[in-house]
């Protein structure tokens, strides 16, 4: 029977750990203990477990994180403050605002006020802007840890057809920068499909690589994508069912179907899932050496290496 390659982002964010290591033991031999501020408002569910999760693995490595937790009626006005006291503080090089805000807080004014060189999220306009140039200072986390996936099985872009199905500025929009790029590993050919796209299907059957990430689980099926296509699963659905927890975590991919048609499929959970925390300590880890100049060898990720012009 096929078997896809399934591209296990526990594996390499397990790798991307491992060299971080020896990175945070260079920054504490210069006294730097690379620190994140995280921001959580309100109760969102999700958010909770996400902020969780980022903190567990702070502590875990002996980084410095705290979280704010401020109620759901906080005014912008606070949150503001809030921001310039943490762009202030020099303990802290990252700085996270968990999206999304509740609704009377614009979240562009609150992105607009975290320092672009302390915005491990890749979300400031200025940090926007550096990466559609091609020249990325930080690159928001879940699009890099896609990047770090594929460059870990050696799957080079040049030549393919990628097709991304979602357009946010948190992963849709920044992965279809990242895939079309002229850099060595990139290099693909672009299409973006969103809710206002007449025909989705007619562009994913003729794509080497699908990026789905809508929320929507299920969304991509057998029927849409062709032969041994590359499947990047973006979605984490909870799905309420009979079983002890009360639901189940889906992606955005029928997982049953697909997978007897693709070469190579990231499964949910353990796929992009902890990509997205590993990139964020590599993140911080950068913003943090930013301020350390003497360390054993330049603090870059792998992935800012192979953005070298494509040949
Ligand atoms: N909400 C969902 N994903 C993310 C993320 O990567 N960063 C932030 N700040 N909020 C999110």
């Amino acid at each position: 029977m096929h078997e896809p390659l399934v591209l296990s982002g526990k594996e390499v964010s397990a790798s991307v750990f491992d060299d971080l290591k020896n990175k945070i033991e260079d920054l504490k031999n210069h006294d730097v203990v690379p620190g994140l501020a995280v921001v959580l408002v309100g109760e969102d569910p999700a958010s909770q477990i996400y902020v969780r999760s980022k903190t567990k693995t702070f502590n875990k490595l002996n980084l410095h994180t705290e979280t704010y937790r401020l109620s759901s009626e906080v005014t912008e006005v606070s949150l503001l403050d809030l921001i310039k006291k943490l762009n202030q503080d020099p303990t802290f090089h990252g700085i996270l605002v968990q999206l999304p805000l509740p609704k009377h807080i614009n979240s562009d004014k609150i992105i607009n006020a975290i320092d672009p060189n302390k915005d491990v999220d890749g979300f400031h306009p200025e940090n926007a802007g550096l990466l559609s140039i091609g020249k990325p200072r930080f690159i928001p986390c879940t699009p890099k840890g896609i990047m770090r996936i594929l460059n870990h099985y050696q799957i080079n872009l040049k030549g393919k057809h990628v097709v991304v199905i979602g357009r946010s500025n948190i992963v849709g929009r920044p992965i279809s920068i990242l895939t079309s790029l002229k850099s060595e590993w990139a290099n693909g050919t672009t299409t973006i499909c969103h809710s206002g796209t007449p025909d989705i299907k007619s562009h994913t059957k003729n794509a080497d690589v699908v990026v789905v990430a809508l929320g929507v689980p299920g969304f991509l099926t057998s029927k849409m994508v062709k032969d041994n296509a590359i499947i990047i699963d973006v979605g984490i659905n909870r799905v309420d069912d009979d079983s002890v927890k009360g639901y189940t975590l889906v992606g955005d991919v029928e997982w049953e179907g697909v997978k007897k048609i693709a070469s190579a499929i990231t499964p949910v959970p353990g796929g992009v899932g902890p990509m997205t925390i590993a990139m964020l300590v590599e993140n911080t880890i950068e913003a943090a050496s930013d301020h350390t100049s003497e360390l054993s060898e330049p603090i870059q990720s792998q992935y800012h290496h192979s953005l070298q012009p494509a040949k």
